[in-house]
């Protein structure tokens, strides 16, 4: 029996991905890489934005076709999965089955039910143990860097996010197994780590988030140490300590600000100002300087006005963000900013949200332009990705580095090369090896 994935999201979906296919791999399923050559396809969905929903009904409408020709068995698990439970064998009834967030262990039960005939099975259940997963059983895809998750769930309830209901309230791995499972990768030859959350440092299994940093940096033979997502509100001064002081952690930082303008903040209810939060960019002090600062936005809020964009890209000035990921507010299903009154004019928000854009470009050109003529280490990712003769690194402030090395030449995956920078431009470095 054959298996197909396909994952969609954010990192966290990605490792849950990861999970799912050890467990389908100690049940005795090989990979397949594409859906055409699979006995049974999983689709570890997003719903963050309809956008991403949408990508799931369409991957849904292709499969019924092949399921029309031939056996196939449709798994549905991720955000959609939760959050639509049983409804999703109404509007897609080529789905097998559907498997919650936070039930992920029971997938080989589920699968063994689909096998035997059963039909629209499902279990969306909260299993107070589904984060303590036994690090042996993940496969994971990249070779460059091991993605951990060290909590799971959102306490926070910003109006617009549909997270709090897709993956439930938080909880914690004790830091001892966090520990160990990074031990774990390092002696498998993984010399990079991130540390993943909802809310990734509102950790509190046992230590504060900014002593998990420091335990898990001293695991000898790990190289860089990075962690996603934060929340400002979490942003303590004894994390911005460690972050600037410690060498083993990566220099970035992706510190969601949403807004600019407080009345948007408070809509949201993201708990801050955005003078709050610009005070907790200064807990960095001096070592500021060092550390590349990364951010969300969300443009075309309900009520948003002229001013209050005005005020986003006032702050984009003020931080000068080295790069950012916007998007345009997107209605989620039984979140509190469906009640509030949505009057922008969906012209008026694709404009917004190209001027920010355009601006944040500038801004990562002019980071990048800082960064030409130096020499800095780089880790290998892959081959590519369109010319022959080149590679893709990523820098420790996270920058895509493509490396001229010649044609035939081969570089070694996951490790760290000297690089010097040779070109800069919006989205990535040009460099040779040093
Ligand atoms: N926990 C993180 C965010 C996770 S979601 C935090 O609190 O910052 C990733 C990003 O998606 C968010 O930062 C936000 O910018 C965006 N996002 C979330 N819900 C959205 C929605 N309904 N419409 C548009 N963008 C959204
Ligand atoms: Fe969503 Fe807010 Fe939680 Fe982030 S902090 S996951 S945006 S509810
Ligand atoms: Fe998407 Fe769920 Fe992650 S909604 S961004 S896959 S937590």
């Amino acid at each position: 029996m054959k298996f197909h994935l396909q994952t969609w999201g954010c990192q966290m979906n990605d490792h849950d991905g990861e999970r799912l296919s050890g467990l389908l791999i100690k049940e005795g399923f090989t990979p397949a890489d594409s859906a055409e050559e699979a006995d049974l396809v999983l689709l570890n969905t997003c719903s963050i934005r309809e956008k991403a929903v949408h990508k799931v009904y369409s991957e849904l409408g292709r499969l019924r076709q092949e399921k029309n020709r031939r056996d196939l068995i449709i798994g549905v698990t991720g955000c959609l999965a939760q959050q639509e439970q049983a409804a999703l064998f109404k509007r897609a009834p080529q789905i097998d089955f559907v498997l919650g967030t936070m039930a992920i262990k029971q997938l080989p039960r589920l699968v063994e039910e689909a096998r035997a005939g059963k039909k629209r099975v499902i279990d969306t259940g909260e299993y107070p143990d589904n984060h303590l997963f036994p690090p042996e059983v993940a496969r994971r895809r990249s070779t460059a860097k091991a993605l951990v998750t060290i909590i799971e769930g959102c306490n926070h309830a910003c109006t617009y996010c549909i997270v709090p209901t897709t993956r439930g309230v938080e909880r914690n791995r004790p830091w001892q197994d966090i520990l160990a499972e990074v031990r774990g990768l390092v002696d498998q030859g993984y010399h990079e780590v991130e540390l993943l959350g909802q809310n990734v440092n509102s950790f509190h299994g046992g230590c504060s988030f900014a002593e998990l940093l420091e335990r898990v940096s001293e695991v000898e033979g790990l190289e860089w140490l990075r962690f996603t997502t934060s929340h400002p509100m979490n942003f303590t001064r004894e994390l911005a300590e460690v972050l600037v002081s410690n060498p083993k952690i990566a220099p970035f930082l992706h510190l969601p600000v949403q807004s600019g303008s407080n009345q948007v903040l408070r809509r949201m209810l993201r708990e801050y100002t955005v003078e709050d939060y610009l005070e907790r960019l200064g807990y960095l002090g001096d070592g500021r300087a060092r550390i590349a600062l990364s951010t969300d936005f969300i443009v075309g809020f309900p009520g948003e006005t002229d001013a209050d964009f005005d005020a986003t890209l006032a702050l984009l000035e003020t931080v000068r963000y080295d790069s950012s990921f916007s998007f345009i507010y997107s209605p989620r299903p039984g979140t509190a900013a469906l009640r509030l009154k949505d009057d922008i004019p969906s012209s008026v928000k694709t404009e917004r949200l190209q001027r920010l854009q355009k601006r944040q470009s500038e801004l990562a050109k002019a980071s990048n332009l800082r960064a030409l003529g130096t020499t800095v280490k780089a880790r290998v990712e892959s081959p590519g990705p369109t010319e022959a003769g080149y590679w893709m690194a990523r820098t420790g402030d996270w920058k895509v580095v493509h490396l001229h090395v010649g044609l035939g030449r081969s570089l070694p995956f996951g490790e760290l090369v000297d690089v010097t920078i040779t070109e800069a431009g919006p989205h990535f470095l040009g460099a040779e090896i040093a």
